[in-house]
């Protein structure tokens, strides 16, 4: 499953905790909270599906 973003090794479930207390709907408001998404971006579809259902852990796209 796919957790986290594993460059700046910030999970999900985290990014969450701070997009819910803060009320942030994007990946840009996201990063003025956590450094997260900086450097491959592999992640950045996943922290968008993770905004917008809530869901923390994803099946991989390419297996
Ligand atoms: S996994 Fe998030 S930037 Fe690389």
């Amino acid at each position: 499953m796919v957790t986290k973003c594993v460059c700046s090794d910030v999970l999900f479930s985290d990014m969450k905790k701070t997009a819910d207390k803060f009320g942030l709907k994007s990946i840009n408001e996201l990063k003025e909270y956590i450094e997260v998404g900086e450097n491959c971006q592999f992640c950045h579809p996943y922290i968008e599906l993770m905004l917008k259902t809530g869901e923390t852990e994803f099946e991989p796209v390419i297996e």
